[in-house]
């Protein structure tokens, strides 16, 4: 079987069980406290928690999907045999209430344990034709929290009749799974092994984990499967590693040919199949390379495939190649990879800037080696704040390193210089509050700060100008104000025309002679999403968050303009004055960054 047909078997299995075919959802999760989406559930949290209503979205309580995700967890562990940062999990998935439960009901209502397993089985022996010698299973053994898993041990011996040695006990650590983000749906889990590889995760979300840790049972247990696709596949193609299946074989190959002086180095011919491909991914969801956040993690593997071609003396360009490999494999069922020329732009563009940075960056390193200098963490973070050179990197390029230290006082220094900054804001803004995460503003003196808070005011406007005129595509990327000008950046994949800026210019102008008042509102952050405020693009957020809104004096739903943001703003728009767009251009592939000042 190949991987569109392992895909495509999957999901028909459980077409034919009642299930909903689901899309996969963008590797960026609606969730701010999770940076990536990790797993197939991720997109499905609300069905789970009654938010939202799996019977008017998707008629049925049964979902299956093949989902992208991407775990940083794994990032050092790439190389060997099975890890991967980018990879694909096919799953099924019930919210209650759990209806008859069993195995030959085929309709749509909710079902829990005896169904799950039943088809889980069936799917592995049946469909993929796994023998049973090949396989052994584990179940929750339970703990002081959550009891024994009998139930699944029972459905397991009594009705598969699997012997009981091949029924594992497993610890809190391996057989109990959840929450992802702060909180959320989890339970206990039962797996399948095949061959001693676990290729299935069936669990069973009985308990919802409050922030803080505490389990409360939940009244309509629903179920969550997560099958790790290319380990699956190895399985199933006999392969000893997931580089060799279908998936990868392309890319591997490509790579091999491209870079001889990789001949022998296996581990670092996956990390560039890996990197490669989850950098194409993330840069088609919309994720750009920065230093923090999901920015940074794309960051990270870009550079470090930047520095493994400098270290391995490899001169060929894969981007694209790899590009064009990975759209041909997999553009049928993720179309977002029609991107190719934005994801090509944004590579080379993070080529260029590593480049510029890395060599003056190299050369210091060089000197430090030549000097015999000890490389400290300290050290690195100074190299990371001057030449952008990521700690990995310099662990790279670096002879002597102090190893056992080098982490935490990286991280010491970081912390130390993310106190100053935060500190010097502060004084600068006299505590009249800070910007949560919506971007910096910047002035020096009374009198500039109030300049910045009406370009601040004046950016919330543009934001939702823009949206007014190019569509809810426009979502912002980052923003900058100083008092000579307010910069932002925002996603949209074109130039903007003149008559779009004239008229983007003349609805943040009609605001402001109206006279709008700007007010906000504390409130917990999931009141805040319900107003369809607009948030800073993977934001993370407090629990309590400020919402400002432009356009009415109580009514947020109604008004014009509404953003989580910590301000400070003007009490009405007409403190701002007259607004004027200065300049539009690129920022990056599929970013627009639009200059404007105030006057008056
Ligand atoms: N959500 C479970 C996992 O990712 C199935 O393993």
């Amino acid at each position: 079987m190949n991987s569109e047909e392992l895909r495509k078997s999957f999901l028909d299995f459980f077409k034919s069980k009642g299930h909903a075919i689901v899309l996969s959802s963008s590797l960026i999760p609606d969730d701010p406290s999770v940076l990536l989406t990790t797993a197939g559930m991720q997109q499905f949290k609300k069905y789970y928690t009654g938010d939202l209503d799996a019977m008017s979205d998707f008629k049925s309580q049964r979902t299956a999907s093949a989902q992208k995700s991407f775990r940083t967890s794994d990032i050092e562990e790439v190389g060997d045999k099975t890890h991967l940062t980018f990879f694909e999990m096919l799953g099924n998935f019930s919210f209650g209430p759990v209806g008859s439960d069993k195995p030959d009901d085929l309709g749509t209502d909710g079902y829990f344990k005896r169904s799950s397993i039943h088809w889980a089985y069936e799917y592995i022996t049946k469909v993929l034709n796994i023998g049973l010698d090949r396989i052994y299973v584990t179940v929750f053994e339970g703990n002081d929290e959550v009891p024994f898993d009998e139930e699944s041990y029972k459905i397991w011996h009594e009705e598969i009749k699997m012997p009981k040695e091949k029924i594992v006990m497993g610890n809190r650590a391996d057989n109990f799974w959840g929450p992802t983000g702060d909180s959320g749906p989890c339970g206990p889990t039962t797996e399948i092994y095949v061959d001693g590889v676990e290729v299935w995760n069936v669990v069973f979300n009985e308990y919802f984990q409050e922030k803080g840790g505490k389990l409360r049972k939940v009244e309509n247990p629903g179920v969550d499967t997560g099958m790790g696709f290319e380990r699956l596949l190895s399985v199933l193609q006999a392969k000893e590693s997931v580089f060799e299946t279908d998936v990868f074989g392309d890319l591997v190959s490509k790579i091999k040919e491209q870079a001889p002086s990789l001949e022998n180095k296996e581990n670092i011919v996956r990390v560039f199949a890996d990197h490669l491909r989850g950098s194409i991914f993330l840069i088609a969801d919309g994720i750009r390379p920065s230093n923090k956040e999901a920015g940074y993690v794309l960051r990270r593997l870009i550079r470090r495939l930047l520095a493994y071609e400098v270290k391995y003396d490899i001169h060929s360009n894969f981007f694209p190649e790899a590009i064009k490999i990975i759209k041909n494999k997999f553009v049928e069922v993720y179309p977002e990879l029609n991107n190719d020329k934005i994801i090509l732009d944004v590579l080379e563009d993070e080529r260029t800037k590593y480049q510029e940075a890395i060599s003056l960056g190299a050369k210091e390193i060089e000197r430090l080696n030549v000097l015999g200098e000890k490389i400290t963490g300290a050290i690195a973070f100074n190299l990371y704040q001057t030449f952008s050179i990521s700690p990995e990197i310099t662990l790279e390029l670096a002879k002597n390193v102090d190893k056992d230290n080098f982490q935490k006082e990286f991280d010491q220094e970081s912390k130390k210089h993310q106190e100053i900054s935060r500190a010097g804001v502060e004084k600068k803004f006299g505590g009249h509050g800070l910007v949560l995460d919506t971007g910096e503003l910047k002035a020096g003196s009374e009198e500039e700060m109030k300049k910045v808070i009406r370009l601040h005011t004046a950016t919330h406007l543009l934001h939702q100008a823009l949206r007014d005129v190019l569509g809810d595509g426009v979502e912002q990327r980052g923003s900058d104000i100083n008092p000579e000008r307010a910069r932002f950046d925002f996603l949209f994949n074109r130039k903007l025309t003149a008559d779009e800026l004239k008229k983007v210019e003349e609805i943040v102008n009609e605001k402001i002679n109206q006279e709008l008042p700007v007010r906000f509102k504390e409130m917990p952050k999931e009141d805040a999403e319900k107003t369809g405020a607009r948030k800073f693009f993977k934001g993370n957020y407090p629990p309590t968050v400020k919402v400002y809104y432009i356009g009415s004096e109580d009514d947020i739903l109604g008004a014009y303009s509404k953003e989580f943001c910590g301000g400070p703003h003007v009490e009405n728009t007409s403190e701002i004055g007259k607004f004027k767009i200065i300049k539009e251009e690129a920022s990056s592939a599929g970013v627009r960054r639009i200059r404007a000042a105030i006057s008056g």
